[in-house]
């Protein structure tokens, strides 16, 4: 595995070699969710093309982009062993040579403005921004992206639509530990008494997805009792959110296919994580 941290050297790399091209674009810090992503592409393309760039831009509190974990050399023999065939890891100054504040930004409306837009101003903005770059620079056909971030996937497949970028866009399940708890960097937050109490994030949304697809129809009533079971659980909810599965809409009654979503802050750690859900249809009047 080649590894280029300028992108001259990374544009010199992709020109040498031919052939589909897929992409995992990561903040590093990787874990079996990312190397899950990086399977897939290898069963999608022949090249593969991970980055692994904590990208400021995205970060709402500076405390948070200090404390991201980089373990830079760990990634890199792990996406080695996956048979990764190049690793992109710029510096800030590689990505951003006149500084982040004068730098062209990429603003995806409406998808991005509630939930985690609205708990992290600037956050989609950033995400969309680095994306767009990402693609340009490694120009990959496949990108991958896990759908533990679900709005975030939305957001990018709305800026790709929308700027009409040559990239296909895939959504991976989320990889999930033996208790439910869905795999991220931000679980090594977590003290061993809160990683104890973690997986009623997921239990919460699971319980309130089955009740949907049961045919319960008081939306408001079960985020409400959605948000009450997660501060019982020791839970600073954010947010308790079911919304529509394909472009995070507020449901109306003829709405089927849903996704319950959270955020909820345990200790310093902020976890998200989602269910989608198809309900049944609504009774004809
Ligand atoms: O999901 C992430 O790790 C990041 O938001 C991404 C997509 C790599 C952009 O920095």
């Amino acid at each position: 595995m080649r590894m280029v941290a300028d992108p001259a050297a990374l544009r010199a790399a992709l020109a040498k070699g031919a052939g589909r091209l897929a992409f995992v674009p990561t903040m590093g810090n990787l874990h079996e969710g990312h190397l899950a992503l990086v399977r897939r592409a290898r069963e999608l393309a022949p090249r593969v093309v991970v980055s692994i760039f904590v990208n400021p831009l995205q970060f709402d509190r500076a405390e948070d982009l200090e404390a991201y974990p980089r373990t830079l050399e760990r990634d890199a023999r792990l996406l080695e062993a996956e048979g990764v065939d190049l690793l992109f890891a710029p510096g800030v100054e590689h990505i951003y040579p006149r500084g982040m504040e004068v730098h062209t930004r990429v603003e995806v409306p409406v998808v991005s403005e509630g939930l985690c837009g609205a708990a992290r101003p600037g956050h989609f903005t950033g995400v969309a921004t680095i994306v767009c770059k990402l693609f340009n620079l490694v120009q990959p056909d496949v990108a991958l992206f896990g759908k533990k971030d679900y709005q975030q996937l939305l957001v990018i497949r709305k800026m790709v639509e929308d700027l009409a970028l040559p990239v296909e866009i895939l959504g991976v399940e989320t990889v999930r530990e033996a208790d439910g708890l869905a795999m991220s960097s931000r679980n090594g937050y977590l003290t061993e008494e809160e990683r104890g109490r973690a997986p009623a994030l997921h239990a919460v949304l699971r319980q309130v997805a089955s009740r949907l697809a049961r045919g319960e129809r008081d939306l408001q009533k079960l985020e409400a009792e959605g948000m009450g079971l997660l501060e019982a659980s020791g839970f600073r909810p954010d947010y308790f959110a079911i919304r529509r599965a394909a472009d995070l809409g507020v449901p109306g009654p003829r709405d089927e296919e849903l996704v319950v979503l959270a955020a909820a802050f345990l200790g310093k750690a902020r976890l998200i994580d989602n269910v989608e859900v198809r309900r049944p249809s609504a009774a004809s009047p």
